[in-house]
C-alpha cells in the first residue's frame, strides 16, 4: 500500500515576483536582478517543500480557471503533489500575488488580490477519504469552516483504531481576530511572530508560553522567530528551542515560514521528538532563505 500522505489545506496562487537589490524608492524607475513566476500560497508552499524533503503529499484548496492556474496546476504535479481535492470555481478569478524580494534586506514585500476565490468548506472536505492520510495541516484562513473540517477529523479519530488516527495541525500567521478561534484546535498549533506580537508577546518563547491557555490541553504550541529561531512548548509544558541556522548569505526569505511548518509537521510525522523537529525546522527554513525558490534546500 501507498505510504499514507500529508495533506495541506489553504491557498494556491501565482507569485510574480521581481528580484532587487534594495527596495524601490516610490516614483523611480529601476532595473530589477531578476523577475520570475512562481506558485505561492502558504499551503502550496508547504507541499513544495514536503515533496522536496521526500514526503508523499497532497493538497486541498480552491482554483479559478485562466494561465495562471494552468501554470500552478502543471507546477504542482512537476513536484508530484497530488491534487484530487482541488476545487474549481469557474467563474472567480485567481489570486495573484506582487512581490518585491530584497536581497541586500532580505526581505519580502507582498501585495495580495482579493480574487473573491471562495476558500474550501466544510462540505467540500466532506469529500475527502480520511484514511488515506497520516497528518493534515489547515493554514488559517476561512476559520470558521476550518473547525468543522477539524471536527470532522476529530470524530474521525474517535472512531477508528489508535495507529488510524490522523494527526493535525492549524497555522495562524496573520494577526485577525477571526483566525483565533484556530488556536483551540489540532494536535500542533504554529503562531507567527506577527500574531504572537498581536497578542503582546515579544519572543518565541514568551508567546508559546503566554498562548498555552489558548490551545487545547495536549497540543503543542509552536513560534518561529525568524533570525532569532523558534521556541515549541510540548504536551508536557517543557519549552524547547532552536537557534535559527542563517545561510552565509540571505537571498530570498519568501515562503520561510512555510518551509519552517512543512519540515516541522514532516519531522513530528516521522516520530522524531519536539526538539529534532524543531531544529530540523530551523534548519530547512534557514537553507532555503539561502537559494531563490525551493530547489536547493535539501
Ligand atoms: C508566502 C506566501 C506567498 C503568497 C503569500 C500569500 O508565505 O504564501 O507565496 O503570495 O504568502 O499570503
Amino acid at each position: 500500500m501507498e505510504d499514507k500522505r500529508i495533506l495541506c489545506v489553504g491557498l494556491v496562487c501565482l507569485d510574480i515576483i521581481s528580484v532587487v537589490d534594495a527596495y524601490p524608492v516610490e516614483d523611480t524607475d529601476t532595473r530589477c536582478l531578476s523577475q520570475r513566476w512562481q506558485r505561492g500560497g502558504n499551503a502550496s508552499n508547504s507541499c513544495t517543500v514536503l515533496s522536496l524533503l521526500g514526503a508523499p503529499c497532497a493538497f486541498m484548496g480552491s482554483l479559478a480557471p485562466g494561465h495562471a492556474a494552468d501554470f500552478v496546476l502543471a507546477d504542482l504535479r512537476r513536484y508530484a503533489v497530488e491534487l484530487t481535492h482541488v476545487v474549481l470555481h469557474p467563474t472567480s478569478s485567481f489570486p495573484t500575488s506582487i512581490v518585491i524580494s530584497s536581497v541586500s534586506r532580505g526581505t519580502r514585500t507582498i501585495l495580495h488580490t482579493n480574487s473573491n476565490l471562495p476558500d474550501v468548506t466544510a462540505q467540500d472536505f466532506e469529500r475527502v477519504d480520511l484514511r488515506r492520510y497520516k497528518w493534515i495541516h489547515w493554514e488559517g484562513r476561512n476559520a470558521a469552516e476550518q473547525v468543522k473540517m477539524i471536527q470532522q477529523v476529530e470524530e474521525h479519530n474517535r472512531t477508528c483504531p489508535a495507529q488510524e488516527r490522523v494527526a493535525t495541525s492549524v497555522e495562524v500567521e496573520k494577526p485577525r481576530q477571526e483566525l483565533y478561534q484556530l488556536l483551540g484546535y489540532g494536535d500542533v498549533v504554529f503562531v507567527s511572530k506577527d500574531v504572537a506580537k498581536d497578542s503582546g508577546f515579544q519572543s518565541a518563547p514568551a508567546a508559546v508560553q503566554g498562548l498555552r491557555p489558548r490551545v487545547r490541553p495536549g497540543a503543542t504550541v509552536i513560534c518561529a522567530w525568524a533570525e532569532d529561531g523558534a521556541a515549541a512548548l510540548g504536551p508536557d509544558g517543557t519549552l524547547v528551542r532552536s537557534p535559527a541556522f542563517p545561510p552565509a548569505r540571505v537571498v530570498d526569505t519568501l515562503g520561510a515560514g512555510d518551509t519552517f511548518n512543512a519540515a516541522v509537521i514532516l519531522a513530528l510525522s516521522r516520530g522524531r521528538s519536539l526538539q529534532e523537529a524543531l531544529t530540523f525546522g530551523c534548519r530547512v527554513a534557514g537553507r532555503k532563505c539561502g537559494v531563490q525558490g525551493y530547489e536547493g534546500i535539501v
